[in-house]
């Protein structure tokens, strides 16, 4: 098995490359790690355009980061307001024109699908950056590796997904990334109005009859954790502002509750936070996640390598 099995593909959901194909990216990641000069400048002369019809921080930048450090080059907007999106043209005449100008594009978008749309419309391969409040696999890819750098790999872990269920798209892609792996145990922890949506926990996990409960207490469930997955209630996604307010703040994970944890327990959140971590967590050695917002740069470069057919082993 060879990474050139990713040349030229879209990444759109987080199972279209195979655990094999997984392996191989996080064995591209580790040594990008550890070697500094490892792919440099393989990029020259490859244009990445990052289209943001959403606010992004750490997605965009560190795809562009990603990008500039392989030797590539960066074009695309951070906000529709700045594209002919505000003019009303239609996503399926801004990919067909922008695939025309670039090696590989970057999207997210608010609605659901749009990904895929794009990925049909496009001459290069499109990465999707989240659509909607459905899929982030990109940032899957960042919390696998983090996973695997930190605990060595996947199976048999306990991992604990707490707050927005509902509308979090990175927990629907990584609890759907993860049910391919032996011997997973999942615990949700949310509010009940913030549950899982059923197209993970019945058309995935039951399906794959992966163990898992659900319950709206972190305290009751913590020490059973080997990684716990906090996640910030998705304001954007609410039509009830009232409803967002009652909500926002039903999880808040405080030292006091991390010495109910175990030792070697990982705590992960894609970011942004906002109040769902005391700041005092930080300083935890269990505290991983601005780690993983690293690591998420180092994933994204070798996932670009793959892409576009750069990467050598
Ligand atoms: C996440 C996202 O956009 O879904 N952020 C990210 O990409 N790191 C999580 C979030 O916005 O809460």
């Amino acid at each position: 098995m060879s990474i050139k099995t990713i040349l030229g593909r879209s990444l759109i959901s987080p199972a279209d490359f195979s655990v094999d194909e997984l392996e191989l990216l996080f064995k591209l990641c580790s040594r990008i790690i550890t070697e500094d000069s490892y792919l440099r400048e393989s990029c020259r002369g490859k244009i990445l355009a990052s289209l943001f019809f959403e606010p992004s921080t750490r997605t965009r930048l560190s795809f562009e980061a990603a990008m500039l450090r392989l030797g590539g080059s960066c074009i695309g907007f951070a906000e529709p307001g700045s594209s002919s999106a505000s003019k009303g043209e239609s996503l399926a005449d801004t990919i067909t024109v922008v695939s025309s100008y670039s090696d590989v594009i970057v999207m997210r978008n608010p609605k659901e699908g749009a990904a895929l749309l794009a990925s049909q419309y496009s001459r290069v391969p499109v990465i999707n950056a989240g659509d909607g409040g459905h899929h982030h696999p990109t940032q899957t890819l960042t919390d696998l590796v983090t996973i695997k750098q930190l605990r060595g790999g996947f199976d048999n872990l306990t991992v604990g997904f707490c707050g927005d269920l509902k509308f979090g798209r990175t927990v629907h892609s990584l609890a759907a990334s993860l049910s391919r792996y032996p011997n997973i145990r999942m615990i949700f922890i949310s509010p009940d109005e913030l549950k899982a949506p059923s197209y993970i926990t019945n058309d995935i996990l039951k399906k794959n009859n992966i163990e898992y409960i659900e319950t709206d207490r972190l305290e009751k469930v913590i020490g059973d954790l080997d990684v716990l997955y906090m996640t910030r209630v998705q304001r954007e996604r609410f039509l009830n502002e009232e409803e967002y307010l009652r909500l926002k703040d039903s999880y808040i994970l405080t030292p006091d509750k991390m010495k109910k944890a175990k030792e070697e327990m990982i705590v992960l959140h894609p970011l942004p936070r906002v109040n769902e971590i005391d700041i005092e967590v930080d300083a935890d050695p269990r505290a991983a996640y601005f780690k993983q917002a690293e690591y998420g740069m180092y994933i994204r470069m070798a996932l670009i390598a793959a892409i576009a057919g750069v990467a050598g082993c």
